[in-house]
């Protein structure tokens, strides 16, 4: 048994916010109380002065396993994970092969299970080999442990295959996340269109890109009544789009990044390649759309899009470097600041990485720190400096955007199902 005593439990699940005892037995939280008196043998841990987050849920991960471990593989996204607070994150199928199978997924869930360290729940893609011809077999998918179908990365361009897609999951409520990019309007480019853009020569990618896209698919959730969830949302126009459709009760989702929240394309004037992601980092008034949306409940999760690419992948002129940015073990230091600047409560930015995720998920049981509940939890020190540098980071790449930054907020202890997974 496990003992944690005084620690400031934040629970956006139960609205808790309270200083209390928290006892665990194997991995299931047993009792939670302003005072427990410790049982024999077990384990105390002193939580006075830290907080106790319920382990938070990622929506939007690429673990590169398998096919392209060399960036980073289920063990090393998994740290990553534990690192950062993270008991729960959803691997995109853009692996090599792709997840367009039982057999990847199958692999997926065992190799995770086995290391123990989080909970993957993979997404299967909409399209075989992401190819946007043929759909997979989404109930084989779901059956080997599938959450969702995505082509993240890609568009699915046939606006037809994407509504069969809503169709066919809404059966079994599965998540269709989409990645909307218009698949001729800015084409070829690698920056968000605008000052930057012409300033560097990069050729820029407007912000209708991902808004058309949008655009269509909540036509396709209005028409089939089936859910859409839309991945990192960074334009002021896509969020306006999804403002309105949630406005007039359309089943829509959406997630916001912590790099759409913390940083514009005047990064890019660098041509530092940690500022190349898709959809890329887009105007100061795009920004501030994001955090706006964030705060508005338009956008309901937080979620990393952690991409990981070899330096050597991304030591490349910016034309050629391929498109994005880690996440995981950011994520939270790095959005605290919202809480610091005043922006938002810390509920409120917890409930952005567990309950919202969780709902979103159709995993109440997830993202919870209540007695009955998988004891998923992180500790973390709030008054803690870190420099964000190589040091950081547990993921085998190191392709950070949030690189130099300074932040308040350091996790002490990951546990997972009961069991420690991280410890500094
Ligand atoms: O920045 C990105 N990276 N955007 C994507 O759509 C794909 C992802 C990746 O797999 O690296
Ligand atoms: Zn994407
Ligand atoms: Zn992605």
């Amino acid at each position: 048994m496990l003992l944690i005593q005084q620690g400031h439990l934040v629970n956006p699940a139960t609205k808790r916010s309270e200083v209390c005892d928290i006892l665990i037995d194997g991995d299931t939280i047993t009792s939670i109380a302003p005072s427990i008196e410790a049982p024999a043998g077990a384990t105390v841990i002193d939580a006075r002065g830290k907080h106790i987050f319920p382990g938070f849920i990622d929506l939007h991960v690429h673990l590169r396993d398998p096919g392209l471990e060399y960036k980073e593989d289920i063990h090393t996204g998994s740290d990553a994970a534990a690192k950062g607070g993270f008991s729960t994150v959803c691997c995109m199928p853009n692996t090599l092969p792709v997840n367009d199978s039982k057999t990847v997924t199958t692999y997926i869930v065992n190799k995770a299970k086995a290391y123990g360290k989080c909970r993957v729940l993979p997404y299967g893609s909409i399209s075989k080999g992401m190819k946007g011809e043929v759909l997979t077999p989404m109930a084989e998918l779901l059956e080997a442990g599938a959450i969702g179908f995505s082509d993240d990365g890609k568009n699915v361009d046939n606006a037809e295959m994407m509504k069969i897609a809503l169709e066919y999951s809404s059966m079994w409520n599965a998540l269709i996340a989409a990645h909307t990019e218009d698949p001729h309007i800015g084409k070829g480019g690698v920056v968000h269109e605008g000052f930057y853009s012409s300033k560097t020569g990069l050729k820029g990618i407007p912000d209708i890109t991902e808004s058309l896209g949008v655009a269509r698919d909540i036509e396709l959730a209005y028409y089939t009544g089936n859910r859409v969830h839309f991945c990192h949302v960074s334009s002021k126009r896509s969020i306006e789009l999804i403002r309105q459709a949630k406005a007039s009760g359309l089943p829509v989702t959406a997630e916001v990044t912590p790099h759409h929240l913390f940083l514009n394309d005047s990064a890019i004037e660098t041509y530092d390649t940690n500022f190349k992601m898709n959809p890329p980092l887009r105007s100061e008034e795009d920004r501030l759309a994001c955090i706006a949306g964030l705060l508005d409940g338009t956008l309901d999760a937080i979620a990393t899009d952690h991409a990981p690419h070899a330096i050597g992948d991304k030591e490349k002129e910016f034309d050629n470097a391929p498109f994005g940015v880690i996440g995981l073990e950011t994520a939270l230091p790095v959005t605290l600041d919202l809480v610091h600047q005043g922006k938002m409560t810390l509920e409120e930015l917890i409930a952005a990485l567990t309950v919202k995720p969780a709902a979103i998920l159709g995993r109440s049981d997830l993202g919870d720190v209540s007695v009955g509940r998988i004891a998923d939890l992180s500790l973390w020190d709030l008054s803690a400096t870190d420099t964000i540098d190589d040091s950081y980071f547990a993921s085998k790449s190191h392709n950070s955007c949030f690189k130099g930054r300074q932040v308040v907020g350091r996790n002490t202890l990951t546990l997972f199902g009961g069991k420690p997974v991280y410890e500094r």
